[in-house]
This record gives structure tokens, sequence and C-alpha cells, in this order.
């Protein structure tokens, strides 16, 4: 179970990689992510990003159902791993004090800051209906996968 796990995070940044490949639109890439993980991660109520905008996170492109616009410095999950600069693993959203419920039927959630040139720009934030659904290798294969993203961004050297 492990393995396939990790390898089908592997197999995810390999496939991210190429959705990528040529294209430096943030917006548009963000979205094809936010595709494939919705798509290729099982047991998943939603998949996207908030990016930073004069200190709170604004909504991005993500695939589930509508969420809340902006969050608050350091409030909810996606807040509190701006914060901290650190990805946040929930296992139950009821027990995590201030949890912001955009969506009721989530029960667990994975919160990835995107990290540019020692600045966090954003995160990524994976929520599912199931109690613990994530663990240490969906949180090394997610912030495997944002470093996939952040990376394709750096801006060319002059
Ligand atoms: N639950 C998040 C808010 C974003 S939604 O899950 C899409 C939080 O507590 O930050």
């Amino acid at each position: 179970m492990t393995t396939r796990k990790s390898e089908l995070y592997r197999n995810l940044a390999a496939q991210l990689g190429a959705l990528l490949a040529g294209e430096r639109d943030p917006i548009a890439n963000a979205a094809n992510m936010a595709a494939l993980i919705y798509h290729g991660l099982p047991d998943l109520n939603w998949a996207g990003f908030y990016f930073r905008q004069d200190g709170e996170l604004v909504l991005g492109p993500f695939q589930g159902k509508p969420a809340c616009v902006r969050i608050p410095h350091g409030k909810g999950v996606c807040g509190k791993a701006a914060a901290r600069a650190a990805t946040v693993l929930v296992p139950d959203v009821h027990q995590f004090p201030g949890h912001i419920a955009c969506d009721p039927v989530s029960r667990s959630e994975l919160v990835v800051p995107l990290i540019e040139d020692g600045a966090v720009t954003g995160v990524l934030d994976l929520d599912s209906p199931l109690v613990g659904r994530f663990d240490e290798i969906d949180q090394a294969g997610c912030e495997q996968l944002v470093a996939v993203f952040v990376e394709h961004h750096r801006p060319h050297p002059r």
C-alpha cells in the first residue's frame, strides 16, 4: 500500500511536469494541477489553491464545491500553514480549533505552502470526507508536487 501510494505520487509528479512544460502562466498551471490532483487522488472532495494578496489568502483555481473566497492571515488550516510556512496535516478537522468549514462534508485536510524565494505566495489545500485520509506519504507527495509547481514559475535568469 505504502509503495503503491508513493508510486502514485511519483506518477503524478511526472504528469504534472509534463502538463506544466512550456507554460509559465501560474493561473493556467494551478488550474491544471488542481484538476490533476482532484481526479488523480482517491477520496478528495476539494483540491485547489489560495494565493496571498495583501496579507490575506484569496481563492485561486480549484476543483470541488464553491469555497470561501478570502482567508485572513493566520486563520483556518490554510492561514496556519501560510503563517508557519510549513505543511499542516489535520487528521480530523473537528479537532482543529479555528478550522474554516467551507464544506461540512470535509473531515480531514492537508495544506502545503507555496514558498517562492523565501516568501509564502499561497497554499495548496486538499480536503477529504474521510477522517485520517492523509498521512506522511501524502504530505511528502504533495510537497513534491508543489515543488514542481513553484520551480516552474521561477523567473528566468537575466
Ligand atoms: N478549511 C480551510 C478553508 C478552505 S476550504 O477547505 C476549501 C481552512 O480551514 O483553512
